[in-house]
């Protein structure tokens, strides 16, 4: 069902980014009369990237900035990298401004589709090229996006909990889901993904299907007070797939509260910090790792043709299932981490030993094999 042609919610293939800079349009076949080799080069432009929050996850200021930064600098292209902190208005204002500022090409992280197309058609008026980075703006214009396999991240989301739950031999668990925002194509897709693990499950009478609920914007804040309601309606949960990583601990939170942490497996997503901290203390049964500086260079790598007015190839498509447009994309692979391959994350330089194995951790890090 997930396997087959490349469409929103089916698991695409880990593609590989091919850069071709064509001089003249696709399909063009008479020579460009330019002499290339004597012409000067061409100033490249600004590129413009807008971060949607720092508080549905850290990804988004410790890694993305920091690795999108490293790609520009190395490239040596100019860069204005700005986060909306949730704010559609503020979103749409950053906008204008960069490319008031020159920006030639926008590089975005919705925060809804609908705002995030405004955005997208309005920099495309203008002829500034567009990227949808990690997030899929549905029924837009975007000329690119970058992302991982967001239905692959669902279905090792899924599976991770499976095998937590049989770790501790659960008998017909009831399983709670705290959904990311309904707003977020990606939370569908990771639903898509572990819904696909989990509704077998629950027709066979192997689980039992408890509550059910998308937290509006991947509120942390919210998770909490959703997660105590879902805890209070049903206090037999004995598994919790929650969305990422800042839901996780909410969740984890409250059951800290009726001593059921590590006793109810939860799962999580982004490998930050906190969630890996989680997972060493046993509280916290997996997350998943997504490469995130793989993501920031394919993307980065396409602004910065983008800006030097070549016309990139990505050699992947998704298709956007509202406009049903192909979209050329790249999607990499993410990774599930459990107890035994946090290790792997802080090896891949993503997190590092001395920011994870601080105080009470560190004894958790030596049982891990970080050292
Ligand atoms: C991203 C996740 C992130 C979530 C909340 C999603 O679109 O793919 O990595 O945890 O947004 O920011």
């Amino acid at each position: 069902m997930r396997k087959g042609i490349l469409s929103i919610g089916a698991a695409a293939a880990v593609l590989t980014l091919g850069l071709t800079a064509c001089g003249g349009e696709s399909g063009d076949t008479s020579a460009q009369s330019t002499d290339a080799a004597s012409a000067a080069p061409a100033k490249a432009g600004k590129v413009g990237v807008i971060l949607p929050d720092s508080k549905s996850s850290a990804r988004w200021e410790t890694a993305d900035r920091k690795y999108l930064e490293e790609a520009f600098k190395a490239a040596g292209v100019e860069y204005d990298i700005q986060n909306a902190q949730g704010d559609k208005t503020q979103f749409q204002t950053i906008a204008d401004q960069m490319i008031t500022d020159g920006a030639t090409v926008l590089m975005i992280v919705n925060l809804d589709s609908g705002t995030g197309k405004a955005v997208l058609d309005k920099a495309q008026s203008q002829g500034v090229a567009t990227i949808d980075y990690d997030r899929l703006t549905l029924g837009g214009s975007a000329s690119y996006y970058v992302s991982f396999d967001n239905t692959k991240v669902g279905t090792l989301q899924g599976e991770g909990l499976v095998k937590c739950l049989t770790d501790k031999k659960a008998d017909k668990p009831i399983v709670a889901e705290l959904n990311g925002s309904p707003t977020d194509n990606n939370a569908t897709l990771f639903k898509n993904g572990y819904d696909g693990v989990l509704q077998p499950k629950y027709d066979s009478g192997e689980y039992v299907k408890g509550p059910d609920q998308s937290v509006p914007e991947w509120d942390n804040t919210q998770a909490g007070t959703i997660f105590e309601q879902m805890l209070t309606q049903e206090p037999k949960i004995a598994g919790v797939l929650a969305a990422n990583d800042g839901l996780g601990n909410a969740a984890i939170a409250v059951l800290k509260k009726q001593k059921l942490n590590g006793k109810v497996p939860v799962t999580g997503q982004d490998a930050t910090v906190q969630g890996l901290q989680n997972i060493l203390a046993g509280d916290q049964c997996m997350t998943v790792y997504k490469a995130i500086k793989k993501e920031a260079d394919a993307a980065a790598q396409l602004a910065v043709a983008l800006a030097k007015g070549e016309k990139p190839a990505a050699s992947g498509s998704v298709k956007d299932t509202e406009s049903g447009r192909d979209v050329p994309s790249v999607l990499l692979d993410p990774q599930a981490i459990f107890f035994d391959s946090v290790k792997d994350v802080v090896a891949d330089g993503f997190v590092s030993k001395e920011e994870l194995c601080t105080g009470e951790f560190a004894a958790k890090c030596t049982e891990a094999g970080i050292g």
